[in-house]
């Protein structure tokens, strides 16, 4: 693939720093070309753990830039802006989390690692989009909290026995994609598979024949023999899709699916990134260990 000038000048600073790329799948596209790895927010920070290389530029947002910092002590996790937040992180406080926990005594807390280190630090276990089901059923306790996706958690609900509490907390940019859009697409394009994202709130969901994370999407619609698609999440995973399945047709559902956040970092903030080594993600030791615990906690739960 050919490189534009300034996406060569990024390799180049990759290079001289001996660093490597990690693109979240709602990366602009110009970023996803050029990075070492593209995948789903618990994907990369477990790929980020493996790498030998001394730094880690993460594009995405901070929350995951923070899990690669958990899981990556020894390495310089670098995030080219510091202004990319995540609407549903800031859903939930660490204090707020401490308030909820002690009216809930002997239940366990499972978080989605779409959260800030702080309140990752204050859960028993983590879980992704990927694996809320099996998480939530590893678990000996007859109820759970989850937070702070209530979407997510409702989803939860939906697949196992347990009792699910949940938090108020949601995606802005899934949770205002409506069932009427989801409708109007599905009659546009009456032959497409729909693949939603469990952020998205449950009348859409009922809706959808696939439920998946953003690389559980990558890997459905590679092995699907379908070839029209309707993507029920954030907009960017659609340059991944086309680009892996040139023959496929992608469509997304309503405009709304777009998170600003997502697309902050441009190119010219990845080379002063490399090029002054800034912005370092570092998270205070005590609440780095207490996160790994939850992380490590999920990463135990054996797969089906
Ligand atoms: P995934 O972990 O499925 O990539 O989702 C991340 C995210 O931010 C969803 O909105
Ligand atoms: Fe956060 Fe939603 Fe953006 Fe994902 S799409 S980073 S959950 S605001």
């Amino acid at each position: 693939m050919d490189l534009n000038p300034k996406q060569q000048e990024v390799r180049e600073w990759l290079a001289r720093r001996q660093a490597i790329l990690l693109a979240h799948n709602y990366q602009p596209g110009e970023i996803q070309d050029i990075a070492d790895l593209t995948g789903d927010s618990l994907g990369l920070s477990i790929e980020a753990a493996q790498t030998t290389a001394a730094v880690i530029v993460f594009c995405g947002v901070r929350f995951m830039a923070e899990t690669a910092a958990i899981l990556c002590p020894d390495k310089l996790v670098l995030l080219p802006r510091l202004d990319v937040g995540c609407y549903m992180a800031d859903t939930i406080t660490a204090a707020a989390l401490r308030t909820r926990k002690a009216e809930l005594p002997g239940v366990p807390v499972v978080t989605y690692v779409n959260s800030y280190a702080e309140v990752k630090a204050e859960s028993d276990i983590c879980c992704t989009s990927a694996n809320a089901v099996r998480v939530v059923n590893s678990l000996p306790e007859p109820r759970v909290l989850m937070v702070p996706d209530r979407n997510l958690a409702l989803y939860t609900a939906r697949h196992t026995s347990k009792e699910v509490l949940y938090w108020q907390g949601c995606c802005n940019i899934h949770d205002n994609f409506t069932r009427a859009e989801a409708e109007a697409c599905k009659a546009a394009h009456p032959e497409a598979i729909f693949m939603a994202h469990p952020e998205c709130r449950p009348e859409v969901l009922n809706l959808a024949e696939v439920i998946r994370s953003t690389s559980g999407m990558l890997v459905y619609a590679r092995q699907s023999t379908q070839s029209e698609f309707i993507v029920g999440t954030e907009m960017g995973l659609i340059h991944a899709l086309q680009k892996e399945n040139p023959d496929k047709r992608f469509y997304c559902p309503s405009s709304c699916l777009l998170c600003p956040d997502m697309k902050r970092i441009s190119l010219d903030d990845v080379i002063s990134a490399l090029r002054e080594l800034q912005h370092v993600i570092q998270i205070p030791e005590a609440t780095r260990l207490k996160a790994l615990t939850a992380v490590n906690r999920m990463l135990a739960v054996p797969r089906d």
